[in-house]
């Protein structure tokens, strides 16, 4: 089975690169990429590459190379669902914030929107591919929405879970570690898997694409992700420790993962992990968990997401004692909102949660990042409704420049790790702030010796 034509429903973080790097690397196949957010289209479409709705290194070169060629971008979800062989769901797949499983399990109805409409739509054959991450077992649901439409159309379900990093996506995508590939085990589900499998070929190498079972494949992506957060949950403990017993966390990794078994990756200190996935997928397996009735692998798995609030915590802490334990009125500049460098997401980014523990002290911040707008702040302040849009936008300011960001403050907090924070003229930082001046590096990337021999009274966490 040849697939010549992809519709895929979800133009975001996952769907926009991945369906970008399908098409550059599949010019025989025509890419459709569909979304009910028209602005969100109308971005991926503009002219000016510099617009595209979100900012990754290298995927204005991939976009300007198949957009228009095979790849387009189109808010006809119909009409891309009718015509395709193949459909990838890219839907966002948040926490639920109402009814049973608040707070925890993943709300589904946008995939379920989507296998309404494809039911609806669909008058030929289709390979259906769960790209969002989902709970485990959800392909049953959607084969059951798909396989009662009674127009005699088959489908087929697969899970190809996404396992980029934001950031780094579009070399994620180009190389990926592997591809993973699940599918219902019969004569029609193993064609299906090949098909996707030979989409993938053309550019990963056949041993780094993986087939399993459907729920292999489901559970594998929420699984690699708990894995993943546990280990900055599992260092973040220790820098703690390290801080009271004059150890240093970057030793304390660094002499660790030269262990192979260990390995050196993933094992930074940092204010807390943030981004759209990690919490929410782990609250995610956790509620699965107790669902099943396995309570102490839903209690192991829910300390990693203590752990990090409590660090997110614990650095907002230490800049309020460590300003005397009054921060009312001052300054404070924070270098970073992004949840990471290299990506405008602010996704449960750790700067949303320090700032608003400093705001609750009355402290006023100034915000410098270098991609993310100042509505995006706002916004992310906004929906923790602690406080009035008015107070936040009073409490809160961004401006453009770091150097005015910095200028008169009280303090310099590091939120985000963006690479240009440590090539500024930090002589010139000092001379312009209050004194004693002070900075907290809650992402270990200033150098401690340098800042000091300035003047600045310097925490760095884990040290
Ligand atoms: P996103 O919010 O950036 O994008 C999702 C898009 O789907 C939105 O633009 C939304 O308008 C659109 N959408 C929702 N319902 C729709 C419908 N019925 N019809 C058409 N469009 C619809 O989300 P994302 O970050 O791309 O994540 C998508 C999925 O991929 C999630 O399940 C997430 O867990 C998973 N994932 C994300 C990442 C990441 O780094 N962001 C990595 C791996 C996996
Ligand atoms: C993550 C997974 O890495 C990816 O495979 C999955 O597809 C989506 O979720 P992402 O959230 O985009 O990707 O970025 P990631 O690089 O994993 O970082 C997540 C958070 O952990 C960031 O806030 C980052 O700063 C933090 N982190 C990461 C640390 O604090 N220390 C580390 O050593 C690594």
């Amino acid at each position: 089975m040849k697939i010549k034509n992809i519709c895929c429903i979800g133009a975001g973080y996952v769907g926009g690169p991945t369906m970008a790097v399908i098409a550059q690397k599949n010019p025989d196949i025509k890419v459709t990429v569909v979304d009910i957010n028209a602005a969100r289209i109308a971005a991926w479409n503009d002219k000016d590459l510099n617009k595209l709705p979100i900012y990754e290194p290298g995927l204005d070169k991939v976009v300007e190379e198949a957009r228009n060629r095979n790849l387009f971008f189109s808010t006809d979800v119909d009409t891309a669902i009718e015509a395709a062989d193949m459909i990838f769901i890219s839907v966002n797949t948040p926490t639920k914030t109402y009814g049973q499983g608040k707070g925890m399990a993943a709300d589904l109805k946008y995939i379920e929107l989507c296998s309404r409409q494809i039911a609806r739509v669909a008058k030929t054959d289709k390979i259906v591919v769960e790209k969002s991450t989902l709970p485990v077992r959800t392909a049953q649901a959607i084969k059951s929405i798909l396989h009662n439409t009674g127009n005699g159309v088959q489908f087929q379900i697969l899970s190809n879970p996404e396992f980029l990093a934001e950031g780094t996506a579009v070399q994620d995508l180009i190389a990926p570690d592997r591809v993973l590939i699940g599918g219902e085990q019969t004569k029609e589900g193993l064609e299906a898997i090949q098909a996707l499998v030979d989409i993938y070929a053309t550019w990963v190498p056949l041993e780094n694409i993986l087939t399993t079972n459907l729920w292999s494949s489901e559970l594998s992506k929420l699984t690699a992700n708990a894995f993943l957060a546990q280990r900055v949950s599992s260092i973040n403990a220790m820098s703690e420790l390290c801080e009271v017993t004059g150890a240093d966390v970057n030793e304390v990794a660094n002499a660790i993962g030269k262990d192979s078994r260990i390995g050196p990756k993933f094992l930074k200190a940092s204010v807390g992990f943030g981004g759209s996935c990690f919490q929410k997928d782990i609250l995610n397996l956790v509620y699965i968990a107790k669902s099943y009735g396995l309570n102490e692998v839903a209690d192991y798995w829910e300390q990693v997401i203590i752990m990090n609030d409590y660090q997110k915590r614990r650095f907002a802490s230490k800049i309020i004692q460590t300003l005397y334990n009054t921060i009312s009125g001052k300054k404070i500049a924070f270098l970073g909102w992004a949840f990471k460098k290299d990506t405008n997401d602010t996704r449960e980014s750790a700067a949303i949660y320090v700032a608003d523990q400093l705001m609750e002290e009355q402290a006023n911040i100034v915000v410098y990042d270098p991609k993310v707008t100042a509505d995006q702040m706002q916004s992310d302040l906004n929906y923790l409704n602690t406080r009035t849009e008015e107070a936040n936008a009073t409490n809160l300011t961004t401006v453009l420049d770091p150097y005015e960001a910095c200028k008169n403050a009280h303090a310099v907090a590091v939120l985000t790790e963006w690479d240009e924070f440590k090539t500024y003229d930090w002589q010139k930082i000092y001379d312009e702030m209050k004194k004693p001046a002070f900075v907290f590096d809650g992402r270990g990337i200033l150098d401690q010796s340098t800042l000091e021999s300035i003047g600045f009274h310097f925490y760095a966490i884990g040290k």
